[in-house]
């Protein structure tokens, strides 16, 4: 798909997701949250990375109480400051949050404590669009896709296993992927969970 068609769906959906009224946003968390705790690959999973919702993105917050009750670990993105793939850092009711480059708060935690993609055990995705075969699109910056280009090569799916979470009206068609476009496992909608059939085991 050229980058400028991928642009005007990207507004389009952005700004259907924000036309969603608080219910309805609440609604759709915690139709998600109990979906995804019944998952064996979340009850599995130690680490698990989540994200703080922005612009009308799925509200991970019933998921990340239901990980820190049964005591797994939770962790959030961290944008680079040089390079530019996403560190992961542990995240909790007492962690300190600070606002990156683009506002977007993470944990003010030192860079030895960071993590890696491939350390997590699961990791929840917010998206802008995707389609019943678990393709993503994102808003554009590449940083999941190249946080996670190191899982193409295996012949296996190991973890970290991957779920978006996204409201239904977010569903397109298809979306054509590009060659460095890292496909999910599942997706998780208010109403169901897709599965990625392709999804090597
Ligand atoms: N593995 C990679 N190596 C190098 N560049 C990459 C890689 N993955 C993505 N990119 C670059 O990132 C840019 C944005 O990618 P894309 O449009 O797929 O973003 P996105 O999936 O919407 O964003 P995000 O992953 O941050 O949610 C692309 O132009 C691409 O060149
Ligand atoms: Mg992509």
């Amino acid at each position: 798909m050229p980058s400028e068609n991928k642009n005007n769906l990207r507004n389009l959906i952005r700004q259907n997701r924000r036309q969603l009224d608080f219910h309805q946003q609440d609604l759709h968390a915690w139709s998600i949250a109990h979906l995804i705790i019944r998952l064996p690959a979340f009850r599995n999973a130690k680490r698990i990375a989540c994200y703080l919702a922005e612009d009308g993105e799925i509200d991970p917050v019933y998921i990340i109480e239901k990980a820190l009750q049964f005591k797994k670990q939770v962790y959030l993105p961290i944008l680079p400051p040089t390079g530019k793939s996403l560190f992961f850092a542990a995240y909790n009711h007492r962690t300190k949050l600070k606002a990156n480059q683009f506002g977007i708060l993470e944990p003010d935690t030192h860079p030895d404590h960071w993590l890696r993609a491939r350390d997590l055990s699961l990791i929840l995705l917010p998206l802008v669009a995707f389609d019943e075969n678990c393709n993503r699109l994102g808003m554009g910056g590449g940083y999941y896709d190249r946080s996670l280009a190191f899982t193409a090569h295996r012949k296996q799916w190991h973890n970290p296993r991957l779920i978006g979470l996204a409201h239904e009206l977010q569903k397109v068609d298809s979306l054509s992927n590009e060659t460095w476009d890292i496909p999910l496992n599942m997706i998780a909608t208010e109403e169901k969970i897709y599965f990625n059939q392709q999804s090597k085991k």
